[in-house]
């Protein structure tokens, strides 16, 4: 199974791939977890990013794309992968398919996960207070919304407009949000 996970900051993308590479046996492929990694590493595209990254902005295209490339030159991702964290703007909606074509792969569903700004302000505050990721701040959340809005919802409005879009309510229990997403890719394999 190929699966782009798509969905505004908080809107539970890490937390419920965590789950689907378990259930789907793919790698969970998180844009954001390899720049963060950069960033602990300390390396010079870490030492690039780490201001960008916490002030809520997006990252360069040509950055993201050398990472993206680099780990689908990694054999597991021939099994299949969950892709969280990419495309966020409708310039790397095209290097994904093209980066895709040359490997002779297609994604099978790009799940969108719905859920409304007050609660995911409320999310991302509580995980600011219990983990402190630098761009959990209020600024940063306010300016994460507003990128996600003016760069990444036209790419939910292509896939949309292509037929690729499945659409899954984020909110309620993981639990209950898992098993949507499930039922969503795979319905013969739904559980619960
Ligand atoms: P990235 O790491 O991708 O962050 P994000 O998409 O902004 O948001 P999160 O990871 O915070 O949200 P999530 O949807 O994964 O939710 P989560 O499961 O964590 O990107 C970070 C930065 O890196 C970007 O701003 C950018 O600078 C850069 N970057 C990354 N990719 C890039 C790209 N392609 N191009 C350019 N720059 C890029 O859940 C959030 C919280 O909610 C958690 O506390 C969780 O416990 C809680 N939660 C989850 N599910 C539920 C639920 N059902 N009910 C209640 N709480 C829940
Ligand atoms: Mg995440």
């Amino acid at each position: 199974m190929r699966l782009v996970l798509l969905g505004a900051p908080g809107s539970g993308k890490g937390t419920q791939a965590a789950r689907l590479k378990e259930y789907l046996q793919v790698p969970h492929i998180s844009t954001g977890d390899l720049l963060r990694a950069e960033v602990a590493a300390g390396s010079p595209l870490g030492l690039q990013a780490k201001e960008v990254m916490a002030r809520g902005d997006l990252v360069s295209d040509e950055i993201l794309l050398g990472m993206l490339r680099d780990r689908f030159s990694r054999d597991d991702t021939r099994a299949g992968f969950i892709l969280d964290g990419y495309p966020r703007n409708l310039a790397q909606a095209a290097a994904l398919d093209e980066l895709l074509a040359s490997l002779g792969q297609k994604f099978d569903a790009a799940v969108q996960l719905t859920v409304d700004n007050e609660q995911i302000v409320e999310r991302l505050a509580g995980r600011a207070k219990a983990e402190g990721r630098a761009d959990d701040a209020p600024d940063s959340v306010r300016k994460r919304l507003q990128v996600y809005d003016q760069q990444t919802a036209p790419v939910i409005e292509f896939y949309r407009q292509h037929g690729q879009l499945t659409v899954v309510d984020g909110v309620g229990s993981l639990e209950a949000v898992f098993n949507r997403i499930v039922e969503a890719i795979a319905p013969e394999k739904a559980v619960g």
